[in-house]
């Protein structure tokens, strides 16, 4: 078992749909387990169009209406945050490339970084898919796997294996 990560990281393209819910359905997560306090969540993107927006109006509806509050302004992630965070999760394979592109050399970052399908069942889509311009089904479907993949990373942040791969 390693040591428990304290600070995790969610990034997508805009951050205004997937990563705040990772965020958001993340925090639900660690509250219910009485885990709130020990994890700093945040979010960011690898774009900066939308710096400084609140969640997609559409995500927030697809969130609220199954009980999470989606919250945060969006920003672009940074070298740094792979100094500060311990667990950094890319939403989708281009999202791993952009991150990996503005790496820090590894003797100079702490964090782990994983695609969010790390934390699914084999067999599941190996990226959340950018709902951005589909329609209601698309928000939908990145709440059914952020869902999923957050109880794994509430179960990996304790170190109980809830990570499907090693
Ligand atoms: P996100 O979705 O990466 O899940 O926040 C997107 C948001 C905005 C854009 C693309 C994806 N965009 O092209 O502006």
């Amino acid at each position: 078992m390693g040591r428990m990560p304290k600070r995790v990281l969610f990034v997508c393209l805009g951050n205004i749909c997937r990563s705040p819910t990772g965020e958001g359905l993340l925090r639900h997560v660690l509250a219910e387990r009485g885990l709130d306090g020990q994890v700093e969540v945040d979010s960011a993107g690898t774009g900066a169009w939308h710096v400084g927006e609140g969640p997609d109006a559409r995500m927030t509806r697809a969130a609220a209406g199954r009980g999470y509050r989606l919250a945060g302004a969006a920003r672009q992630v940074t070298a740094e945050d792979f100094r500060r965070f311990d667990l950094i999760v890319a939403m989708d394979h281009r999202n791993l490339a952009d991150l990996e592109a503005i790496a820090p050399p590894p003797a100079d970052r702490r964090a782990e970084l994983r695609l969010f399908s790390h934390f699914l069942p084999p067999g599941s889509p190996a990226d959340v898919p950018d709902p951005y311009y589909g329609g209601d089904a698309g928000f939908e479907r990145v709440i059914d796997l952020v869902e999923e993949g957050c109880e794994a990373i509430a179960g990996h942040l304790v170190g109980d294996g809830g990570d499907s791969r090693s």
